[in-house]
């Protein structure tokens, strides 16, 4: 038997042991009293209600999205099915579907690269089963995006392409298959193959199964003999039953940060590597057997699954405006197109893309939008030409962006045109600012746009973010965020809107490119950050006007906005305190004529900067509700340390 031994310790060394332990807890429990009474310097609010600065920008707070992070495939876009081309090869031929033999039954797969459903999809999976019989079936397996979730009875919607070389070989039986246990959760079959390439249906309904993300789709086959399968698909239940359509749970996330507007494709997934792995719009439209998918910037495929008409469905389904970009020429790995001739091609590309969104069906593009199911135009303020073209070393944005300006402006001259960095030739409307920082830059810079020119174009921050936790940003970065956001606040009349980004991360490994992501998910479940719960309420209570209001005292780490909407009486705080000590604040509301004797707070807070929230964890730092008693035109409030607060108050 293995013993402890007790070391036996001489009793001065003891006595002195002991006299230091006191002096520790002594040292301890002093620093724990004085951390805990200890206050920053209070700071004092004067909010001159009826002294309007200036307008809030009704556009403020939106979204910023492109295929990054697995944010679409794998994320938002609800396929379940990964690789269902067969574009991607991953370490071996036919990335992410395996062989799946019963018993004594045989069979391989390879790509077939001469044979497809359609001219976009030229190459299939070619599976040959030398031998099977109904007990022994032979087939493949899809791992989805780290498996797929199953949830109980719910109806799975299928299709896929599928050609035999003999109807001999009977139907593909499919099936949501657990693979810990080897019990299919749902089954059907796939009747009727023939030697020509047709699309057929099923759908996989389940019972009471448990939800788990521990499945894989299984096509399997009774009988000997070839057949080719293409654009095999399976969706759960979608946000508003979309068919090709998006998870409910992330959609739900995103509208509850009240966005205005979503800018779409990108980024640099609208650039692309190289010119032809561009965001090339027209490959994206249509039925999917004609979206011929395309390499992505961040080293995957996209399925173009969420294609252009899908993207404006999204804005519409969360009432977003779109902020649309267009390829303006230049691509990330430095390739760009000569302004002049060269580039009119494109110029009609975005063009034709600005009318396939807004035209009326009379229109060409319009007609091919209508044709598609959505008649109705989609409203469109912004068009951004291009994505962070002062990496174009060349110098050729000032052409490329004249010329893109002159086409779209004359046909369009309602539209605002946003340039991606300062042009000196045109006058943009609206020129685009990205910041990627850490907290305190965004703490020491929380005055950049008080001081900017107001007679210059209009500002969009359309990349920002606090980097700090990965994958998904921890309470110090919502203090950053929160931070950045009361100087936006305070320059809305100057930043028409702003987005964070990016918006997703699959959290699964290798899931992520860029670490520092707002909402996290796996194929189960998905959560916000406390940066995403600092937007949401940022987002919830956005207010019409900024009344002036000054600060004095205070300490170094407290940041505030004010803003009120005058027609319904209201007025919102925003406090911002990301020192570790207690912030009094001191608040009078001059001008006043009533102020309601209760207010609304909100308050997300955490124990220090590294805290955050994780797929295991989802909901340890989220906003809490109260009400805050005894508000009046004057009165005191304490914002605890390490917190985002907003307080709402009835106030004329
Ligand atoms: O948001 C990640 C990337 O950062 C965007 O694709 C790009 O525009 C920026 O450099």
């Amino acid at each position: 038997m293995k013993m402890i031994s007790r070391v036996s310790v001489p009793v001065t060394s003891s006595k002195r042991m002991r006299t230091q332990r006191i002096a520790l807890l002594v040292l301890a429990a002093s620093t724990i009293a004085r951390f805990c009474a200890a206050q920053a310097p209070t700071a004092n609010l004067t909010i001159q209600l009826d002294k309007p600065a200036q307008a809030v920008s009704p556009t403020l707070y939106g979204l910023m999205t492109e295929e990054i992070n697995y944010s679409y495939d794998g994320g938002l876009y609800a396929e379940m099915v990964r690789n269902r081309t067969f574009e991607d090869h991953g370490w071996a031929d036919v990335g992410r579907w395996n062989i799946e033999h019963a018993g004594n039954s045989v069979a391989t797969m390879t790509v077939d690269q001469a044979d497809g459903p359609s001219a976009a999809l030229e190459i299939s999976l070619a599976i040959t089963v030398k031998q099977a019989d109904p007990l022994n079936p032979a087939g493949v397996r899809n791992e989805g995006y780290w498996g797929m979730a199953v949830r109980p009875n719910t109806t799975y919607k299928g299709s896929l392409y599928a050609k035999t070389d003999s109807a001999d070989i009977g139907p593909i039986s499919m099936a949501l298959v657990n693979d810990n246990t080897g019990i299919p959760a749902a089954t059907t079959s796939v009747q009727g193959l023939s030697t020509e390439w047709k699309r057929y249906e099923f759908t996989l309904t389940t019972g009471p199964v448990q939800p788990s993300a521990d499945n894989h789709l299984l096509l399997t086959v009774g009988h000997a003999g070839k057949l080719w399968i293409d654009l095999v698909s399976l969706f759960p239940p979608t946000y508003k039953d979309r068919v090709n359509g998006n998870r409910p749970d992330l959609m739900e996330m995103m509208a509850a940060m009240h966005p205005k507007f979503l800018r779409l494709p990108g980024g640099n997934y609208l650039e692309g590597d190289q010119i032809d792995e561009r965001f090339d719009w027209k490959n994206t439209i249509g039925p999917l057997v004609d979206r011929p998918t395309h390499r992505s910037p961040w080293n995957y495929q996209s399925s173009d699954g969420l294609g252009l008409l899908e993207f404006l469905e999204w804005s519409e389904d969360l009432h977003m405006q779109t902020v649309l970009a267009v390829y303006a020429g230049y691509s990330l790995k430095g390739d760009h197109i000569h302004p002049g001739p060269e580039l009119t091609p494109f110029v009609q590309d975005a063009l034709d893309e600005i009318e396939f969104a807004t035209g009326d069906p009379s229109t060409k593009w319009g007609a091919v939008r209508a044709g598609l199911g959505h008649p109705v135009p989609f409203s469109i303020s912004y068009v951004e030409i291009g994505n962070e073209d002062q990496f174009d070393h060349s110098g050729s944005y000032e052409g490329r962006f004249a010329q893109f300006y002159k086409a779209i402006k004359a046909k369009y001259p309602q539209l605002q045109l946003i340039a991606t960095t300062p042009v000196h030739r045109t006058r943009p409307d609206v020129v685009d600012d990205h910041y990627y920082r850490r907290a305190d830059e965004f703490f020491d810079d929380v005055k950049h746009y008080d001081t900017v020119d107001r007679n210059g174009p209009k500002i969009f921050v359309g990349e920002w973010a606090t980097r700090e936790g990965s994958p998904t940003t921890n309470m110090g970065a919502a203090l950053g965020d929160a931070a950045w956001m009361t100087g936006m606040e305070r320059n809305s009349d100057l930043i028409v809107m702003a987005s964070y980004a990016p918006l997703f991360v699959n959290v699964n490994p290798g899931g992520m490119q860029w670490e520092s992501d707002l909402i996290g998910y796996n194929a189960m479940s998905s959560y916000g950050s406390p940066s995403y719960y600092a937007q949401a309420m940022f987002g919830e209570y956005l207010g019409t006007e900024v009344p002036t209001s000054s600060q004095t005292g205070g300490g170094g780490r407290f940041f505030y906005s004010v803003t009120r909407d005058p027609a319904k009486g209201e007025v919102f705080l925003k406090l911002v305190n990301a020192s570790s000590l207690a912030q009094p604040v001191e608040i009078d509301m001059e001008g006043a004529s009533s102020v309601s004797s209760t207010g609304t707070l909100v308050s997300l807070s955490g124990t220090n900067d590294a805290e955050t929230n994780t797929i295991s964890t989802p909901t340890r730092i989220v906003p809490v509700k109260s009400t805050l008693p005894s508000t009046a035109a004057k009165f005191a409030h304490t914002v605890p340390p390490f917190s985002v607060q907003v307080i709402k108050l009835e106030a004329k």
